[in-house]
């Protein structure tokens, strides 16, 4: 090996070194680290991350939302975020705020053309999950809930290893089919060390909103199964509701509006559970009883 090439490794080094120190000091401001996965796409993941962002920013928590689907990120578009993020002089990514308590960060913001498509390998996702972390803006956080794509590719792995305190929310829908692949997940979760906070199952049922009937759209009752038989936490079931796949369209979350549904009750429910699973569900009780809960 040449000089130069010992000088150059020795740079690299510390570059890594400045790197991970940067992480380390990020991460010790951030209580609770919450990776939402599933094997399985389109059953829900990025919907429940934002959705559980949302309830903890309504719950008084101060929230980062980030969204390390690099190849399909959707938080944006459901959260109704326009625009790209802005910088520090630093070069420190400004995460967006969507209201006071809650910040999202996701490529959708890094990128001009949001149509345009991310052709990235392994070590560079990686790359960018790391800044995603050490380069951004986040300040102290309650809570930082992190929306990945279906699978245990590259994305939740580099969660897993930046993270060493993560838990994993991992969504299913009802039937079998999902059910396979979120065994997938658990088993993946249990190879890396990424400790399982409980499982969601999603798409429920359709309650009519006329007659309270329910009709078990996609099955019944797998999520919960599958929990018992793996000896994972349950954190509940989410119905379909229709008015969601609409509000997602149109980046108008339906918390914003306040009429009740099956589907918003259940969704207090689980990010009650969540709380309660994180240890801090005291100050949760007390924030309802106190009559104190802000927004
Ligand atoms: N409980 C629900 N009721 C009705 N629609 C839902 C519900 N949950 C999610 N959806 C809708 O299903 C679609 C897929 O949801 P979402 O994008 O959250 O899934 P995903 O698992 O993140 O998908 P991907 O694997 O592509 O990342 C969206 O249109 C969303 O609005
Ligand atoms: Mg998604």
């Amino acid at each position: 090996m040449s000089s130069s090439e010992g000088a150059q490794c020795g740079h690299g080094q510390q570059q890594q070194e400045a790197d991970n120190a940067r992480i380390q000091d990020q991460l010790s401001r951030i209580s609770h680290k919450l990776l939402v996965m599933s094997g399985k796409g389109g059953v829900g993941k990025s919907s429940v991350a934002a959705y559980l962002a949302l309830g903890l920013a309504k719950l008084g928590r101060k929230v980062g939302l980030l969204d390390v689907d690099l190849h399909g990120p959707s938080i944006p578009r459901m959260l109704g975020l326009e625009g790209i993020f802005s910088f520090t002089p630093e070069k420190r990514m400004i995460p967006h705020a969507y209201n006071e308590r809650l910040h999202v960060i996701s490529i959708d913001c890094l990128l001009q053309d949001r149509d345009s498509a991310v052709i990235w390998r392994g070590p560079i996702k990686h790359g960018v999950i790391k800044q995603f972390i050490s380069d951004v803006e986040w300040g102290n956080l309650d809570f930082l809930v992190i929306d990945s794509p279906p699978g245990t590719g590259d994305e939740p792995l580099s969660v897993a290893q930046t993270i060493p305190d993560a838990k994993a929310i991992v969504v299913t829908t009802p039937q079998e089919i999902a059910l396979a692949d979120v065994r997938k997940s658990i088993n993946f979760c249990k190879q890396v060390n990424l400790p399982i906070l409980g499982i969601v199952e999603n798409m429920s049922g359709f309650i009519c909103p006329h007659c309270n009937t329910e009709t078990p759209l996609l099955g019944k009752g797998g999520g919960l199964r599958t929990a018992k038989q793996m000896d994972i936490h349950f954190l509940g079931s989410l119905p379909f509701d229709p008015r969601m796949v609409e509000a997602s369209d149109l980046g108008k979350p339906l918390l914003e509006n306040p009429d009740s549904s099956p589907l918003l009750n259940a969704l207090e429910r689980f990010t009650a559970e969540v709380l309660d699973r994180c240890g801090t569900s005291g100050a949760f009780l007390k924030m309802f009883s106190g009559g104190g809960c802000p927004k």
